[in-house]
């Protein structure tokens, strides 16, 4: 029985592997690297594509396919293909579709490393980017050249949690005839579906609110046939495969996606209304919150706000400092989207790459706060902070 059309969660569950001879209920795994053959036919048509077949798991594995089945499930995608990062998912779509030569329009508010692919090593294969700030779109059109051929964007972004209006973005990238990729992570795909918004491609880190539990590193891109096949002969090549192990840690995750993002979000919400009101707190952004500079394009286009909210504690650098070394419960790591919450400090961590001058200018600031709330109880997340709160100064 098909299960298109059903509603999210239940497409969720429900798009699987075929079942074995063993009838098994949840899907088994596939640690195998290859696959064989029934005989030589078999074998050179396997190869010439004239069958849709595994034939090796750095091209394909019945553990990657299932996740890449749900994620297209979930996100209105043709095809896509899954990685062993985040970050390999990006490099290898945007590596795949660029030839030397291009120029890419990027939102200046992306994530670090993202940042550091087209500042410092594009430019070593003659790619060139330019940015816009998240805030501004109407700088986008200025910034088009006859070479241009990718528009690129996060939103919510990493760590400012701007918003970037998807509609926007896509009759701009329609309009000039551009690939329009979208890297949906701190969403997921059960708060925002870029493709119904006009993106040809949609990347995620996996390892965040998608595995929800801080165990895997994985990434995925979904999207377009066309671009997917452009996409998946870049990747089957050189190598960045998702693992089967992590594949269907990642699948079964997807299953519980909806009920723990809900939660996420319900707690993220609570928090960030709780340090509105704080007088320790020089600033909160959430997108659900009424005072985000973007909360009607925010509840336009996302079903809830997410799990990431930014602060700034009043006192700056030093009464940041003092926060994060009294907080007890909450962990501080690098992670997001994780069921425990996480403080992070993206001047000195994430983000600690780029330049003083470049952090400001994305607005993150050096005593910017990052937290992601994670499924705790929230009386506990929100007595942690109030506690750190009160032992910092200012
Ligand atoms: C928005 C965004 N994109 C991509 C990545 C990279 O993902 P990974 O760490 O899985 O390589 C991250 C990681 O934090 C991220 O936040």
């Amino acid at each position: 029985m098909s299960n298109k059309g059903k509603k999210f969660e239940t497409e969720a569950i429900r798009t699987q592997m075929e079942r074995s001879q063993n009838l098994e209920h949840s899907s088994p795994i596939y640690m195998t690297s290859s696959f064989v053959f029934e005989d030589a036919e078999d074998m050179r048509a396997s190869f010439a594509e004239e069958k849709q077949r595994n034939i090796y798991s750095r091209y394909s594995n019945p553990n990657s396919n299932e996740l890449i089945d749900r994620v297209c499930q979930m996100e209105g995608a043709e095809s896509g293909f899954a990685y062993a990062s985040g970050m390999s998912a990006v490099f290898s779509t945007l590596a795949a579709l660029l030839d030397t030569g291009d120029h890419v329009i990027s939102s200046k508010s992306i994530f670090g490393s993202t940042h550091t692919l087209f500042t410092q090593f594009f430019p070593k294969w003659n790619i060139e980017s330019s940015y816009f700030d998240a805030n501004d779109l109407s700088q986008i059109e200025g910034l088009i050249k006859p070479n241009t051929k990718i528009l690129y964007a996060e939103t919510p972004t990493n760590p400012g949690v701007d918003v970037l209006d998807l509609e926007v973005l896509s009759k701009i990238a329609k309009k000039y005839d551009l690939i329009f990729i979208i890297d949906n992570c701190f969403a997921t795909p059960y708060l925002q579906q870029p493709i119904k918004f006009g993106a040809d491609l949609v990347i995620h880190s996996g390892t965040k609110l998608m595995d929800g539990q801080g165990r895997v590193l994985a990434g995925i891109t979904v999207g377009s046939g066309e671009l997917m096949d452009k996409v998946y002969r870049f990747s089957r090549i050189t190598g960045p495969a998702l693992s089967p192990f992590n594949a269907w840690v990642l699948s079964r995750s997807l299953e519980t996606l909806a009920v723990r993002v809900d939660r996420h979000c319900e707690n993220a919400l609570k928090l960030a209304t709780y340090l509105e009101n704080h007088d320790k707190i020089e600033w909160v952004k959430y997108p659900f919150l009424k005072s985000h500079p973007k909360y009607e394009v925010a509840k336009k286009q996302m079903k809830a706000g997410g799990c990431v909210v930014a602060f700034e504690v009043k006192g700056g650098l030093e009464a940041g400092r003092e926060f994060f070394d009294s907080i007890q419960l909450l962990s501080l790591s690098a992670n997001l989207g994780d069921a425990r919450s996480i403080v992070t400090h993206p001047a000195s961590t994430t983000h600690s790459k780029l330049t003083s001058e470049e952090r400001n200018a994305v607005g993150i600031s050096d005593g910017m706060v990052r937290v992601s709330v994670g499924l705790e109880h929230i009386d506990d997340i929100i007595a942690d902070i109030e506690q750190a709160l009160g032992k910092s100064f200012c």
